[in-house]
């Protein structure tokens, strides 16, 4: 039987990866480095840092920067960020999600959150949630970034569960194949032609049923 769910944060259960998206943009923009949505696909559930270096290469610019001078930019970035998360509230908890929550709770089913993301507490208390979560995985205290299935094993050790017993709610390329490594079952939430190497892919969070997801994890 399932002894935990484990979810992502920035698109899964809110559309904050459209702000981060915006952040690095803005970011991007000042250091002469333009992007698309194409190439933020690759940033999805990447650590600041290395989300940075992967920007800086994608300019071709990977060795114009001191690490002081990156720490800057990382922080810059945050800044635009931290800006654009202020005015969260309960009503941008993506559709479905709360009420599958419910489901997972009233189920005797522990709920944790492995994200990469140092604003994950602060932005699950704007969205009303915290109360839900047995365990959200400190971002700082994870070493090996996603698809290194590091945080996902973290968030099932802090509830007592077995990987082979969680199933792993994510929207990155990454995240899937963190959760695929930490031998978790993988939910996809988004386009198949990303997440295909999930064991189940939902094209929206209004999907996210826990009947449906039991009964693929028993198939
Ligand atoms: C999540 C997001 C990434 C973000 C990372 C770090 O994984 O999907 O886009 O870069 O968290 O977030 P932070 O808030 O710590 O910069
Ligand atoms: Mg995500």
């Amino acid at each position: 039987n399932i002894e935990a769910i484990i979810f992502d944060l920035d698109g899964v259960i809110t559309d904050t990866a459209e702000y981060h998206y915006l952040a690095w943009k803005k970011l991007g923009e000042e250091i002469g480095i333009p992007f698309d949505r194409e190439f933020n696909e690759t940033l999805k559930g990447i650590s600041r840092m290395e989300s940075l270096e992967r920007i800086l290469e994608h300019g071709g610019r990977q060795n114009d920067f001191t690490s002081a001078e990156k720490e800057a930019l990382a922080a810059k970035k945050n800044d635009h960020y931290v800006q654009l998360i202020q005015s969260i509230t309960e009503k941008d908890v993506l559709p479905g999600v709360e009420s599958f929550l419910k489901q997972i709770k009233e189920a005797g089913i522990k709920i944790a959150m492995a994200s990469a993301s140092k604003n994950a507490f602060f932005v699950t208390e704007k969205l009303g949630l915290i109360q839900y979560f047995d365990h959200i995985v400190d971002a700082a205290t994870v070493i090996r970034s996603k698809p290194d299935p590091e945080v996902f094993l973290k968030a099932a050790k802090a509830v007592a569960a077995t990987p082979d017993r969680c199933i792993g709610v994510e929207d990155a390329a990454a995240g899937v194949s963190a959760i695929n490594d930490a031998e978790m079952f993988a939910v996809g939430i988004g386009d198949r032609s990303v997440l295909g190497h999930a064991k189940m892919v939902l094209h929206s969070t209004k999907e996210l049923n826990l009947e449906t997801i039991l009964y693929a994890y028993t198939k």
